[in-house]
């Protein structure tokens, strides 16, 4: 419920009940059953001052409170004393909080506090996997979450570029470019020759060492092998932005690991002054705690790993870039790794390694059996996409035949479709991916939402005059009630799904909110009412889109005008 719902409500329980303001306000929450109020105060921390039961201390204080001019009902159920506001008093919130506010939802709890965001983070060469998709799609969430929130974000695209496999495919480019189109299909021969020099090297250690020789011309800054690997980067970036696009992702910054391979020597002498690197096997490590396995800094070749790179980003993105929150949105596989790097980051007696946060989630799977691999890299993101994109451009051709701009259209409802699909679940749970599910115009899908939207648009075409920004009569029914109750909630349900950093918190209120809107749809005539009752209702009609399509923003998710 809005903050200044809250705000009022616990201005006027101060004195009845024997808390702060602040405390009673902290208190209140959402009833699990609207139908019992609209929002709840839990009268279990009083039990134990007062020495009575809770159902008792409810029902006592439910007598005592009044209703002032803004509460139709106190009640108490069990030991959670109710409140229900007056329609007028929900119908003024609406209008402030909802039709008149330009930016709907935001607050300023994080007050400007910087936020680095790593999200996406593919590695060169390779296609953008299933895996990467989900980074893309949370990353992006919390990003948006985060700017609702009040912070300023940083969205990076931290892109691995470095490694032996570039001095390899130096040398498979140096010696097999002739045998592929890189002209008209640059990118596919690249990831063909990635995998062709894999494959052929198993079998052929020479192969290796070319490469690792290869590694050593660019490590040391050879002109041409260097050259190469920024085509490299750059043939991947143009193939990898495709998708963005169609995604409607812009990143604040792309970074490559290699921006790091001069950073990380300072890290590793701040390790050394701290007494923290211990010698094992050869190889230089960090031990962070008894149990866990050390993190690797130096290999016995004293080439550095991924984790001393993370080690030297992230006091980069502390120190420079001002970054007070780090937040890491990868695969659960590498929970470890980010274990292992925030504890090296304690160890070095950071304080703020506290607020480096790895935002981890499951794998996909797929409903016919397919299931990507531990990074992720079997099922390609690009083909995921274009054939929703496809069967979304089917199921339209049927529903709405004469539909202009359908390609748009389909693009949208495609995108929009893998996209929810993937927020609506809980992040660390694994995704039961299931086509016919995720585009089901009808089920708990993003069309679904998207269809809602369009249906608000419709109905105030159709309607056809301006939209008051005021409620000219009180809309009672239960339905109307419930659902502007539940608009009321947007607010928190965004501090929650941050808070949480849980996409999944707002993707599931949206679902609630349309299936509130339809009730209210299906059982109160809307257009064709009397007239101050017809404009009251568009006016709601019109605050559910705005909650809608501004909740889709925030996912990720474009709201196409008709489909
Ligand atoms: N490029 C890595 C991968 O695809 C993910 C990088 C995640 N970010 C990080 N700071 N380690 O597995």
């Amino acid at each position: 419920m809005l903050t200044s719902i809250k705000n009022h409500l616990a201005q006027h329980l101060l004195g009845s009940i024997p808390l702060s303001e602040n405390e009673i306000f902290s208190m209140l929450e959402m009833p699990k059953d609207l139908s019992h109020g609209h929002l709840a105060f839990p009268t279990f921390r009083l039990a134990k001052e007062l020495k009575k039961s809770p159902p008792a201390i409810a029902e006592e204080l439910s007598k005592k409170i009044s209703c002032g001019d803004f509460l139709g009902s106190v009640n108490s159920v069990g030991g959670f004393l109710n409140f229900k506001f007056k329609s007028k008093f929900i119908q003024n919130e609406i209008i402030e909080s909802i039709i008149l506010k330009k930016e709907i939802g935001h607050t300023n709890t994080g007050n400007g506090r910087k936020v680095v965001v790593d999200y996406s983070s593919p590695n060169v060469a390779k296609p953008l996997g299933i895996g990467h998709l989900r980074a893309t799609v949370i990353g992006q969430a919390i990003c948006n979450l985060a700017r609702t929130q009040g912070y300023e974000v940083l969205g990076l695209n931290y892109i691995g570029d470095w490694g032996v496999q570039f001095g390899k495919l130096a040398w498979a480019y140096t010696n097999w470019k002739e045998e592929y189109d890189f002209e008209n299909a640059p990118f596919e021969s690249l990831y063909e020759m990635y995998v062709r020099f894999h494959s052929e090297a198993e079998n052929d250690p020479e192969m290796n060492e070319n490469g690792a020789e290869f590694f050593r011309r660019l490590e040391s800054g050879d002109a041409e092998v260097e050259k190469l690997w920024k085509s490299f980067i750059e043939i991947t970036m143009e193939e990898h932005q495709k998708l963005y696009a169609l995604l409607g992702i812009e990143f604040d910054l792309v970074q490559g690991e290699s921006f790091y391979n001069d950073k990380m020597e300072a890290a590793v002498q701040r390790l050394k002054e701290k007494q923290l690197l211990v010698e094992s096997e050869g190889a230089q490590v960090v031990y962070i705690n008894e149990k866990d396995p050390p993190c690797l800094i130096k290999k016995s070749d004293g080439s550095s790993l991924y984790a001393t790179r993370d080690i030297a980003s992230a006091i980069y993105r502390h120190e420079e870039m001002k970054g007070e929150d780090l937040l890491y949105v990868v695969g659960a596989d590498q929970s470890l790794h980010f274990k292992q790097v925030f504890g090296v980051l304690e160890k070095l007696g950071y304080e703020w390694a506290k607020n480096c946060q790895h935002i981890a989630f499951g794998l996909y799977r797929f409903k016919d059996g397919k299931m990507s691999t531990r990074k992720g890299n079997l099922i390609f993101m690009k083909d995921v996409i274009h054939k929703s994109i496809e069967i979304a451009g089917n199921i339209i051709q049927q529903k709405n035949p004469n539909l202009e701009n359908k390609s748009l259209v389909a693009s949208q409802v495609g995108v929009g479709a893998i996209v929810f699909n993937d927020l609506v679940n809980d992040r660390v749970k694994n995704v039961e991916f299931d086509w016919e599910r995720a585009l089901d115009f009808e089920g708990d899908s993003g069309p679904y939402v998207q269809y809602c939207v369009v249906r608000c648009k419709s109905l105030i075409r159709k309607y056809g005059k301006t939209i008051e920004k005021e409620f000219q009569v009180d809309l009672d029914s239960p339905e109307e009630q419930s659902l502007q109750i539940h608009l009321l909630h947007f607010e928190d349900i965004l501090g929650q799904s941050w808070k949480h950093r849980k996409p999944n918190l707002l993707a599931q209120y949206l679902l609630k909110v349309c299936s509130e809107f339809n009730h209210f749809y299906n059982k109160q005539r809307i257009i064709g009412s009397k007239p101050e009752v017809e404009a009251s209702r568009m006016t709601l009609v019109h605050s559910v889109q705005r909650v809608l399509e501004k909740g889709l923003e925030v996912l990720g998710i474009p709201a196409p005008d008709q489909m």
